[in-house]
């Protein structure tokens, strides 16, 4: 290869159409990779250019942001991570490389694992929560379902774990923004998800926009080189983020475009998206020595290595033929992936399951939002596929006795003037099943807000509606969890979806009127004014924890003193907890955890322990609990979190039923990144848990000890 067709290689461009400026290119193998070509003949065409009309015949790598379907969309990423369910995410991917594939794209820029504990960050929506061992085993789960068994499968395509790294700590969780994430946090946190799926075989990684710590990623040696490939042995390639290599000028990192080049080529960057400095530079730097040819040979070699791995010297071209897009075996799974995707917040004197013959008043803006149900970064979906719960009701539901009043054209709407046909409409039902929640487009990319309430007069809806005296189940649809406190006086049930994808319609009610029973948990936390953010469930317990019932603002007396009223951490209008912790989820069984048994109290380096207890369904329907095992280590040589999610496993069982859940623990379990910066588990007492939250559960303890 020559140099100018090394860095060739390294060029992506994003594609609007084939011309003749694009063949050239191409021929003279100036572009190894293009995004967001969808049109299998398109793909086709470029293919044979490449690999007939250059030199060297190298194929082109097709990416596209396939995040949660290419056609048939599933739940929201932070939707799929309330299912704790790794199969199903699995399966989900593997569907959309399915249907990525029949139009010519092999590589999609997912899972994205940038853990999220700021619900006003937009793209929260994309990830997989707040917990980096949910997140992990998820996003295993993914680059498993998108990649198959091998990469050169016709199924597969390659996956990408982005943005690398520590992306969702933005500051004030406005998209794009600093963060300012220590090392142990980094490391025992943010990067643990990624480190989990590229040990599952992740064949790209893609570098974040922000600085951490005044370091753009696109320019970071210590996470390109110290971390992922020394650590972590990573042999597939990185690819910047859109521009992430040029903004580094915006950033103050870099002068000028050339610097840009040279910082990100020494720092291990493989491919640059769209902004073109290494094609324009990198030839002038290798000849100043600024680069060191040795330097572009290891990142295009990263580059073809992942290409000969896809297979696509042999084929890199789309299918011809019937395919599998919009299957119903396809619908059929995101209906699935829908309903276990749903978490039931609230259910007084058991309202749900609806009985099918009553008449329900079914009101709000999302009832029938074919788009927006279909929730952020969704590029192929069509709407004309989305089967709303209106849509629902007159076709599979046809059965059920409605009366229908959209009340709001959209969530955003503040026009009242149809409150008075919502409430009539109310007053002719037995139950009022209400739709409300987010836009598509309020939630995803550079789509941040401040302020997390039901936007618009949603609020003032429901509150009409329950008005009315009749009984009221809430339904959202939405791309974070919003500060819903105001409204649950107003709603008898609450059952939350994040924006449930193309079945969303069929799954809603599939759950409402008990076909199904919710299963969902919530991978991130819930709270109760934007002001506590940022909270979370896996905190430290710093010096002072604030009390569990703390004093309310309106007991303090007048003129009180001056004192440190509590002495403690806490909010004095909003108190110490959120809303709903991390992995609550109703269902409309109960189930009851008894007898926890630790196999032993104390475990040495390298040995394993199991930890069980019985999980017995006392309700009267069948249902899956997914049962969830923390542990807190007690004293470190950093102060360590207050519960760490450990485990979960999902556990049907029928009305009455007994099981035993065992997990096993392991002292490898317990390593961390302690002062010293080594990762290793260290002595002492740990306590463990087993149970249905985080903010619940049979308590045990036991000792590491050499
Ligand atoms: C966007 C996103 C990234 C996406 C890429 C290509 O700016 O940050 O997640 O994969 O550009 O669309």
């Amino acid at each position: 290869m020559t140099l100018a067709e090394k860095i060739g290689q390294m060029n992506q461009l994003n594609f609007d159409q084939i011309n003749k400026d694009l063949e050239e290119k191409i021929k003279k193998g100036e572009i190894g990779s293009l995004l967001n070509v969808t049109n299998a003949e398109e793909v086709n065409q470029l293919q044979q250019v490449a690999l007939q009309q250059s030199r060297l015949g190298i194929p082109l790598i097709i990416g596209r942001d396939v995040i949660h379907g290419l056609h048939t969309i599933f739940p929201i990423p932070l939707g799929q991570a309330a299912s704790f369910d790794d199969e199903l995410v699995k399966n989900a991917a593997h569907i959309a490389a399915v249907e990525s594939r029949e139009k010519g794209i092999n590589w999609t820029f997912a899972p994205m694992l940038d853990i999220s504990r700021d619900a006003r960050w937009g793209r929260i929506a994309e990830s997989l929560g707040e917990d980096p061992y949910l997140a992990g085993r998820l996003g295993a789960a993914m680059v498993r379902g998108f990649q198959g068994n091998k990469l050169s499968d016709a199924t597969s395509i390659a996956a990408c774990l982005k943005h690398f790294a520590g992306y969702g700590a933005a500051e004030g969780g406005r998209d794009y923004n600093s963060t300012n994430i220590p090392i142990h946090l980094l490391r025992n946190v943010y990067l643990e998800p990624f480190r989990k799926s590229v040990e599952a075989g992740a064949a790209t990684v893609m570098t974040s926009f922000n600085d951490n710590d005044g370091i753009p990623a696109s320019g970071n040696g210590f996470l390109l080189k110290q971390v992922l490939r020394k650590e972590w042995n990573f042999d597939g390639f990185v690819v910047s983020d859109w521009a992430s290599m040029s903004e580094m000028i915006s950033h103050g990192f870099a002068a000028d475009r050339k610097e840009v080049a040279s910082l990100s080529a020494n720092a291990g960057l493989d491919m640059e998206m769209v902004s073109q400095t290494y094609i324009q530079n990198l030839e002038q730097l290798v000849k100043e020595g600024k680069v060191p040819v040795q330097v572009i040979d290891e990142l295009v070699k990263n580059i073809l290595r992942i290409k000969i791995r896809m297979g696509l010297f042999e084929n890199p071209f789309a299918p011809t033929g019937p395919g599998k897009t919009y299957s119903q075996a396809h619908l059929n799974a995101a209906r699935e992936a829908a309903v276990k995707s749903a978490v039931l917040l609230k259910n007084n004197n058991q309202l749900l399951p609806l009985d099918v013959r009553k008449k329900i008043a079914v009101i709000g803006p999302m009832a029938d939002a074919p788009h927006d149900q279909m929730g952020t970064w969704v590029f192929d979906g069509q709407k004309e596929y989305t089967v709303t719960p209106l849509k629902a009701l007159q076709t599979e539901y046809k059965h059920i006795n409605y009366v229908y009043e959209q009340a709001l054209a959209f969530s955003r709407d503040k026009n009242k003037a149809n409150f008075e046909k919502a409430v009539n409409t109310a007053k002719q039902a037995d139950v009022v099943v209400v739709f409300l929640g987010e836009e598509s487009i309020l939630s995803g990319e550079a789509h941040s807000l401040s302020n997390i309430n039901l936007i618009g007069v949603q609020s003032d809806l429901l509150a009409a509606l329950k008005a009315t005296n009749k009984p009221v189940v809430l339904v959202t649809m939405a791309g974070r969890p919003l500060t819903i406190e105001r409204d649950l006086p107003n709603a008898d049930a609450v059952l939350y979806n994040f924006h449930p994808g193309t079945m969303g319609g069929p799954a809603i009610w599939d759950l409402l009127f008990g076909k199904a029973n919710p299963s969902g948990k919530l991978p991130v936390t819930f709270v109760r004014e934007v002001g506590q953010i940022p909270m979370y469930y896996n905190h430290n317990n710093t010096g002072r924890p604030g009390p569990k019932n703390p004093m309310k603002l309106d007991d303090i007396p007048l003129e009180a003193k001056q004192s440190s009223l509590g002495n403690s951490s806490f909010y004095l209008d909003s108190g110490r907890d959120p809303l709903f912790p991390f992995g609550y989820g109703l269902s409309y069984s109960s189930f009851e955890y008894k007898d926890l048994k630790l196999s032993a109290t104390k475990i040495k380096p390298g040995e394993k322990m199991k930890v069980s207890a019985t999980l017995t369904n006392t309700g009267k329907y069948e249902g899956t609990e997914i049962a969830q095992l923390y542990v807190r280590d007690m004293v470190g040589s950093i102060a360590r979190p207050v519960k760490e999610l450990k485990g979960y496993q999902k556990i049907s069982l029928k009305p009455g039923e007994t099981k035993l859940v065992t997990f096993e623990l392991s002292s490898d379990d317990l390593a961390f990144y302690g002062l010293d910066l080594v990762k290793k588990a260290e002595n002492g007492m740990f306590n463990v848990w087993v149970g249905g939250s985080s903010d619940s559960g049979l308590k045990g303890s036991f000792s590491l000890e050499q």
